[in-house]
């Protein structure tokens, strides 16, 4: 793991690609599960915001901010600090407490709350960045982070005995899922099916594929905070719109929530309701009623990815449960 500037080793960790049997056993077809969730920070962000952070440290970058109070924040927070550079985290109001309290205690970065809403958030760490040397990181619109997610499908394909008939992630601006098809594309699997989950109230790629161009949400109302982006980014929707078989299934706050309990019995990991979307795929009937629909062919082996999060802890594991009355 690196430590100093420049140093070309990644922050993240190759994670597990594990074949789940009590999933399989329901689904009846082999379920891999690439355990993202396992990264220090708590999700696959690391991968690509440490591989955007380690790239500017090369050209001289002395200090970053990011706007955000979820998992991006952790991950820049915690890559900063391998590499030896200072950060500022900006979080909304917001924000639950302890993830202020884990930016500066775990992480040594600086956090500021500004701003209602992201939106303001990000505005102020934009001014920031302003300064020289000082690199503002977006949570998921930037090559260098698709690049950095796209590791992961490199992994799993050296990871599989064989190629899924179905690639399963979560969408919230998209940098998670542009890394995918990118992936997808570099290993060979561009005849491969994607199914990209959303909550409803978190929706923003369906949304986009509904009126043909990127549209802005009015609000994020789904519990799944961390797929809470308004607008999905530009390049996602155009790869999306190229992907040969993609499928943009929309679920129910209490399918995501039920499906994060669901792991936490079959595999004794806590995982967000963003995370909890991606898993409802397997839990639940979207692929035996996307075949039904004749829009997906047979499926005998599906890689999940568990994309993780790290405020899925017991207390709010209770919370989600109640908000959605399961
Ligand atoms: C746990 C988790 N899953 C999925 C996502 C969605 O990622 P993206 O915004 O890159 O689509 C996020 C984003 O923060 C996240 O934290």
């Amino acid at each position: 793991m690196s430590s100093s500037s420049g140093d070309a080793a990644p922050l993240h960790m190759v994670t597990p690609c594990i074949r789940s049997f009590p999933i399989s056993a329901h689904t009846g077809y082999d379920v891999y599960l690439k355990l993202e969730n396992l990264q220090i920070p708590g999700s696959f962000k690391i991968r690509g915001i440490g591989n955007l952070l380690r790239n500017a440290a090369v050209h001289g970058c002395k200090k970053i901010v990011c706007p955000s109070g979820g998992n991006a924040g952790l991950a820049a927070a915690y890559a900063a600090k391998m590499i030896g550079l200072p950060a500022v985290i900006v979080l909304p109001q917001s924000t639950p407490a302890f993830v202020a309290d884990k930016l500066r205690t775990e992480f040594g970065a600086e956090v500021e709350i500004k701003g209602k809403i992201w939106d303001e958030s990000n505005t102020y760490a934009k001014e920031l960045a302003k300064q020289p040397d000082v690199l503002y990181v977006h949570p998921y619109d930037h090559p260098d982070i698709w690049e950095g997610h796209k590791s992961m499908i490199i992994e799993a394909s050296q990871q599989m005995p064989c190629q899924p008939d179905v690639v399963i992630a979560s969408v919230g601006g998209g940098g998670l899922l542009n890394g995918i098809l990118r992936g997808m594309q570099e290993v060979g699997w561009s005849d491969v099916p994607c199914l990209a989950m959303e909550t409803v109230g978190a929706d923003c790629l369906n949304a986009a594929i509904k009126a043909g161009k990127p549209v802005t949400l009015p609000d994020i109302t789904s519990v799944a905070k961390s797929l809470g982006a308004l607008t999905v980014a530009d390049d996602t929707f155009n790869m999306v719109k190229q992907w040969k078989n993609f499928h943009s299934v929309v679920i129910q706050d209490a399918q995501a929530v039920d499906a994060c309990f669901k792991l936490a019995d079959d595999h004794r990991f806590l995982v967000e309701p963003a995370c909890g979307a991606s898993l409802h795929a397997v839990y639940g009937d979207v692929i035996s009623n996307l075949q039904k629909e004749g829009k997906l062919g047979p499926v005998k082996s599906a890689l999940v990815i568990v994309c993780g999060g790290s405020s899925a802890t017991i207390k709010q594991m209770e919370t989600w449960k109640n908000i959605v009355n399961l």
